[in-house]
């Protein structure tokens, strides 16, 4: 089997454990969501259809700050997925990224996987995706205008998945160069760079680091939602060392709300993602001091059990509650949300931000 072969087939073992509910923090009970409470105002000014969720990103009007998170692609079973999940992006008009293209670098069989997302969404935001040991090297700048050039992306989204790799049964463990080679590519495109994790997070030391090099955006993907360690482990053979070390390490790292205090104290865009579960969550998300909301697990999920008319209507209600906690809140956008923090932190976030100098 081919590089490009291995990283397919890997591709729809990762795509049938993630549709178990199991592997989702969420559903455990794992998410930081229920410690941020949004204050109600029962003197809200206006009237509810003057609420304007508009958001201009990567030079695109769109209807709501909400992004559906990359997934998919690198295998022929994963297009019937982007097409639907491309579909409802572009009816609702918000941004959408693709998987990992690492297996379409070597395999062309497996562009159209991705390619059919461009296709089928041309009025919003499409952004590439490559996992950092990718782009680390010589052949990293050339990966990444491969990379968006295949799928004409007008971003490329890095992901950070260190806890992922180190549980992969087939995992690269070496992630050294990874922010000179960031920077390099930066310098090469002639788009942004987005940087983002895949659900431990992303922490403010690390995030300096990434807007003193120039990335665009950063979408935080922290702790709450899919957890990579739950689907790596369960990948891992019974009694292995890796799989005895996920059932451990299955909520490492930095809580999505967490992740989004320390990151959008910086100058930088900031998506908050990681667990995000509805339109109130995408809201605290904002209140928190986030541009964006994103989410993957829910609109995957969506796509498997009613296709596009599914995630449209998960889309729809995103929106409709994301609006319902703003016009609560006395906000009339979401930037009125962003910029009032209007919250309540209970325990344990509440230490959190104490422990970690967090100025609000
Ligand atoms: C089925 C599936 C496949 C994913 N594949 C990728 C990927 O190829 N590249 C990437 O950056 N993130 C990938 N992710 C991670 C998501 O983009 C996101 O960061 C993470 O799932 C946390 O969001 P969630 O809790 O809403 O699912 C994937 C997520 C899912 C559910």
């Amino acid at each position: 089997m081919n590089e490009g072969d291995t990283t397919s087939k890997r591709k729809i073992e990762h795509v049938m454990i993630a549709e178990r509910d199991e592997i989702d923090l969420s559903v455990r009970g794992g998410s930081w969501f229920k410690y941020v409470i949004l204050e109600h105002n029962a003197l809200p000014e206006g009237s509810f259809d003057d609420v304007d969720l508009s958001w201009n990103f990567l030079g695109y009007d769109l209807s709501a700050p909400i992004i559906i998170e990359g997934m998919t692609g690198g295998h022929e079973d994963t297009l019937p997925i982007n097409k639907a999940l491309a579909e409802a992006a572009q009816r609702i008009g918000v941004a959408i990224g693709v998987g990992s293209q690492r297996a379409a670098l070597t395999n062309d069989s497996v562009i159209d996987t991705f390619l059919v997302v461009r296709n089928r969404a041309h009025d919003v935001p499409v952004i590439a995706n490559l996992g950092v040991s990718h782009i680390i090297g010589e052949q990293g700048p050339e990966n990444a205008k491969r990379a968006v050039d295949m799928i004409r992306a007008d971003a490329l989204a890095i992901h950070l998945n260190p806890l992922q790799e180190l549980l992969q049964p087939e995992g690269s463990t070496d992630f050294s160069n990874s922010l000179i080679s960031i920077r390099e590519v930066i310098r090469e495109l002639d788009v942004p760079v987005i940087v983002k994790e895949v659900g431990a997070g992303i922490s403010a030391t690390v995030a300096k680091y990434l807007v003193e090099i120039g990335v665009h955006a950063i979408d935080v993907a922290g702790v709450g939602g899919t957890s990579w360690a739950l689907i790596e482990g369960e990948r891992s053979p019974h009694g292995s060392i890796k799989k005895e070390a996920a059932s451990h390490f299955f909520d490492w790292g930095i809580p999505t709300p967490c992740a989004i205090l320390e990151v959008s104290s910086l100058d930088t865009i900031t998506i908050g993602s990681g667990g995000v579960r509805s339109g109130l969550d995408a809201a605290k998300c904002i209140a928190l001091g986030a541009h964006a909301a994103g989410a993957a697990r829910p609109f995957f999920v969506s796509a498997l059990s009613e296709g596009v008319e599914g995630i449209v209507k998960k889309l729809e209600a995103f929106i409709y509650e994301l609006k319902v906690a703003l016009f609560l809140t006395g906000s009339l956008t979401p930037s009125q949300l962003r910029l009032s923090k209007k919250y309540v932190l209970l325990e344990p976030l509440k230490s959190w931000v104490e422990g970690r100098h967090i100025f609000i």
